[in-house]
């Protein structure tokens, strides 16, 4: 049976990664800081109390799972806030944020379970096209968009650190979502995007690591 861990699996994409993945026979651990009635009537094992940016934390989870190979790390967690130019400094504290949970947080997550991890396991970040440099045609959300651009080039260091390995890395971009995130307005459901980004899954391989897709499909620009 393969294992997935997926981050903020409580809500929104997150939950369900979780459970298609379980639907097709995962063994799925589902961390996040707080469960939700949803997460607890899947039947997955949940892992409560991990704050993705708290080394302390990520510690803590990677010693419980001690002994556990995972198949697939699927980085999900992230933060939107809005943020822009002219309000950057009342708006410091939530830049700051969305750097630490978007930037930062898959890069310590992989390194907190880079043991967990051998040849043919993948890390896959959920990251957005809003991240996109040369697809960023109308400007604003600053910090959403600085942190997703790091995390793609993370992304593509962390692709060339794991290949040795074997390990596969994807940047992949969900659509735009109903979720919290966006006050449930979007062009696709949380279903539909967890479909997608599973194909995506699939179709990962050391060939393809350091990619940047949509769940539809496309290649998307850097
Ligand atoms: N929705 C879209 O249209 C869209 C588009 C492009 C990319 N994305 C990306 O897709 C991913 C999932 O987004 P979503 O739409 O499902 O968002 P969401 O419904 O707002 O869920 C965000 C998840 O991240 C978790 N999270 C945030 N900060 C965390 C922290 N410090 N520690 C642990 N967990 C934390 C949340 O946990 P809590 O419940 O504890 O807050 C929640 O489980 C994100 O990376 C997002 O940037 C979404």
């Amino acid at each position: 049976m393969k294992t997935a861990l997926i981050t903020g699996a409580n809500r929104g994409i997150g939950f369900e990664l979780a459970r298609q993945l379980k639907s097709r026979g995962y063994r799925v651990i589902a961390v996040c800081r707080n469960d939700s009635p949803e997460l607890k009537a899947l039947d997955v094992e949940i892992e409560t109390g991990v704050d993705v940016t708290s080394g302390e934390s990520l510690n803590g989870l990677a010693e419980r799972l001690r002994g556990t190979r995972l198949d697939l790390l699927i980085n999900n967690a992230g933060l939107l806030k809005s943020s822009s130019m002219a309000g950057i400094e009342d708006e410091i504290d939530d830049w700051r944020a969305q750097f630490e949970v978007n930037s930062l947080a898959p890069i310590r997550v992989t390194s907190a379970l880079r043991n967990h991890l051998n040849e043919g396991s993948k890390v896959i970040i959920i990251t957005s096209r809003m991240g996109s440099i040369s697809d960023n045609t109308s400007g604003g959300q600053y910090a959403y968009r600085m942190s997703k651009a790091a995390v793609n080039i993370a992304g593509v260091s962390l692709a060339h650190d794991l290949k040795e390995r074997g390990i596969a890395v994807g940047l992949l971009h969900p659509g735009y979502v109903r979720t919290g995130m966006t006050g449930n307005t979007g062009h696709i459901d949380p279903e539909e995007a967890a479909a997608g980004l599973i194909e995506r899954i699939d179709e990962l391989n050391m060939d393809r690591t350091g990619s940047f897709r949509h769940a539809n499909g496309e290649d998307l620009p850097w």
